[in-house]
């Protein structure tokens, strides 16, 4: 490498898969940079993704480079906008939308489905909650992450993300206020079911297998197991994931605990989850299915959930849902 060539780094987030590069691209491997792309090349999908998953923030350019690559950052966005993405395959388009649109998106499950029956209050800590939320969504690697569930597919997000912003409007009504408590929720609903995306594909197959039956038994703690190792996601957001199928009398999963040892986050955490799967599954318009899965979780009063967390989540839900 010449004596004049400055590095500069450019977060993985500014590149795109499957685009002719406007210049060389180089890793930072073992102290070293090494180039890894000619100006002209394109980065293969499989091997962005892997970028992804290996948590790589930031790849490498020259520094008399910068404003082609911010001018190529432009032009990949506004062909994202213009359907280009579509073009680039699925997955690709995934991501590019991704980037493009989660701002929008964010608060569909908020916006759409219960901002109709809330009142001043619902709608002002509702406000707040999207705010929260923004500021969390800001970090390029909870961007990441969220690429992963869309590559998994677009129920796994939008589930997903329905119970991240469904636990902080819980949260955020019980009285949990401060950022950081907000963001320990959202993250462990966002992430609840991230060890899904980690299954391998073999077992994946045949729904009604053995295999794929305990592949989704173990998802709670192939999800933590994996973030122990590939993030730096604090043991709360961690517990969160392992002891989302936890119950209250101890028949849940993976260790069977009781409700005094499960964490009083992931009690909400596993009402939205519930919550979500419910209104999914149900019949009806929704806010038919939004009621019916209401009462049906408030028969579980004991049993999957913690009596006293369940009465404040099904009191806060009774006063946004519409009737
Ligand atoms: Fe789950
Ligand atoms: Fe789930």
């Amino acid at each position: 490498m010449g004596d004049d060539l400055r590095l500069v780094d450019i977060p993985i987030s500014h590149i795109f898969p499957d685009r002719e590069l406007p210049g060389d691209i180089y890793l930072h491997i073992a102290g070293k940079f090494i180039k890894y792309k000619n100006q002209g090349d394109t980065i293969p999908l499989q091997k962005y993704e892997l970028f992804i998953f290996k948590r790589v923030k930031s790849l490498y350019i020259s520094s008399d480079m910068r404003e082609s690559f911010v001018d190529y950052y432009h032009k990949a966005r506004s062909a994202a906008g213009s359907g280009a993405g579509e073009r680039a395959g699925k997955k690709a388009s995934n991501i590019v939308r991704i980037r493009e649109e989660v701002k929008l998106d964010l608060f569909d499950f908020v916006t759409r489905d219960i901002e109709a029956g809330a009142d001043d209050k619902g709608e002002s800590l509702i406000q707040k909650t999207k705010e929260t939320v923004a500021v969390i969504m800001e970090d390029v690697v909870v961007q990441d992450f969220i690429g992963q569930l869309c590559n998994y597919g677009q129920g796994m997000v939008d589930h997903s993300m329905n119970v991240a912003n469904l636990s902080s409007f819980l949260a955020l009504n019980i009285g949990y206020g401060q950022f950081k408590l907000l963001e320990t929720i959202f993250l462990g609903g966002l992430l609840h079911d991230y060890g899904k995306t980690r299954i391998k594909e073999e077992y994946l197959q045949d729904p009604d297998s053995d295999l794929f039956k305990d592949a989704m038994i173990q998802h709670a703690e192939l999800g933590r197991n994996s973030l122990i190792l590939d993030s730096d996601f604090s043991d709360e957001v961690l517990r969160i994931i392992m002891e989302h199928h936890e119950r209250h009398d101890g028949k849940g999963y993976p260790k069977g605990i009781r409700g005094g040892k499960i964490f009083d986050l992931t009690k909400i955490v596993s009402f939205a989850n519930s919550f979500d799967n419910l209104v999914l599954s149900g019949t009806g318009a929704l806010p038919v299915r939004q009621r019916k899965a209401l009462e049906l979780l408030s028969k579980d009063s004991g049993k999957r959930f913690d009596p006293k967390i369940l009465d404040k989540c099904l009191r806060t839900m009774d006063s946004i849902v519409a009737k």
